[in-house]
């Protein structure tokens, strides 16, 4: 069960990428991928965090682990009395958070080193965590393949020898090595076939369990965030656009942005059947945001606003914010939310 206590703590955040142009390469412009975002994460929780391709989900995943470098904010990552500053990280502090602090990818082709064997990937990042000989690296990585249901004499085959699902797994393990608290999970299951996605998704829900694990579950498909979220964010050219609890957001989206996205997952609840909402046009370039709520120029509800209701939707940014007053936080970003 989630706890009450953070473990991250993100505050206006933002990754811009630089667009260079010209013979001289100067920087003409910026890719705004992610564009001021505020979340908070509970140890023990899954939060999904969903939107359409291209609105920044994958950039704020490796913004968190620093793969990619932000441009402004703060994260602060809460271990214990300790608080750590992951923009501002002394070299030993680095190390240390990159062992907390785990992402699976969605490709596991391209994740794992087709030259080395399963034992040769997982062997070195035990080696960096201290753990000296071989015998007891050996050791960890047969746990941990059987952890993933599977053999431990597979660990001296190469990533060729086995399925799509059995590298995931693979990839699943590695992200296990060195025991994070954090593991975001980037469309770790989007490339499997439904049967395999079930399974994988069972075996993660599991060693969440197990281990007490938080988890950053990314991906652009709402039906399969829904079993395994506490929480859902719904991301949207860079910014969140709205977050609450998994069942409150699935059966009342306030954002009509979400409630277009859900309105297009097939569902067999017939006390959720909706009409179809068809979102026109392609997320806009996140190099040159439409002014005002980034949303308005494809919402489905701006067209049956009022000519001053249009105007603020076309000229004030909304600010992510509470007005349920309910329990539990439902937050949404919209002038005129459902
Ligand atoms: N290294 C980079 N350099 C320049 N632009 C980038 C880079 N990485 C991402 N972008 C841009 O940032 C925006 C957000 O990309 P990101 O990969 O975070 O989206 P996403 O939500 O993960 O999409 P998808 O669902 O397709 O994986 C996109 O417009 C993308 O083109
Ligand atoms: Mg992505």
């Amino acid at each position: 069960m989630p706890s009450q206590e953070k473990i991250l703590h993100i505050n206006g955040l933002k990754t811009y990428f630089p667009v260079r142009k010209g013979l001289l390469r100067t920087v003409a412009a910026h890719v705004k991928a992610v564009d001021g975002v505020d979340l908070e994460i509970y140890r023990g929780e899954t939060l999904g965090l969903v939107g359409e391709s291209g609105c920044g989900k994958t950039t704020l995943g490796k913004s968190i682990i620093q793969l990619v470098g932000a441009v402004g904010g703060q994260i602060l990552y809460h271990e214990g009395e300790q608080t750590f500053d992951l923009l501002n990280l002394s070299p030993e502090e680095f190390k240390h958070i990159r062992q907390k602090i785990q992402i699976v990818f969605q490709d596991p082709h391209s994740s794992l080193n087709p030259a080395f064997t399963v034992f040769g990937s997982l062997q070195d990042p035990l080696k960096l965590y201290g753990v000296k000989t071989k015998a007891e690296r050996r050791k960890i990585i047969g746990d941990l393949l059987e952890a993933v249901n599977m053999r431990r004499e597979q660990m001296d085959n190469y990533p060729h020898e086995f399925s799509g699902g059995q590298r995931q797994r693979i990839g699943i393990a590695r992200a296990l090595c060195v025991n994070p608290e954090i593991v975001i999970c980037d469309e770790a299951v989007s490339a499997l076939d439904v049967s395999i996605q079930a399974q994988v998704l069972q075996l993660l829900q599991e060693i969440k369990e197990a281990r007490g694990l938080t988890y950053i579950f990314i991906t652009h498909d709402l039906s399969v965030v829904e079993y395994i979220s506490d929480r859902v964010a719904v991301m949207y050219l860079g910014k969140i656009v709205e977050l609450a609890e998994s069942e409150a957001l699935y059966r009342t989206p306030r954002h009509p942005y979400t409630q277009a996205l859900l309105s297009a997952i097939p569902i067999a609840d017939l006390d959720r059947k909706s009409d179809r909402i068809v979102l026109e046009g392609d997320v806009p370039n996140p190099v040159s945001p439409p002014s005002g709520c980034a949303f308005h120029p494809r919402c489905p509800k701006f067209k049956s606003l009022s000519e001053p209701e249009k105007q603020r939707c076309m000229g004030e940014s909304p600010q992510l914010s509470d007005a349920t007053q309910l329990t539990q936080p439902h937050l949404v970003s919209c002038h005129y939310p459902n």
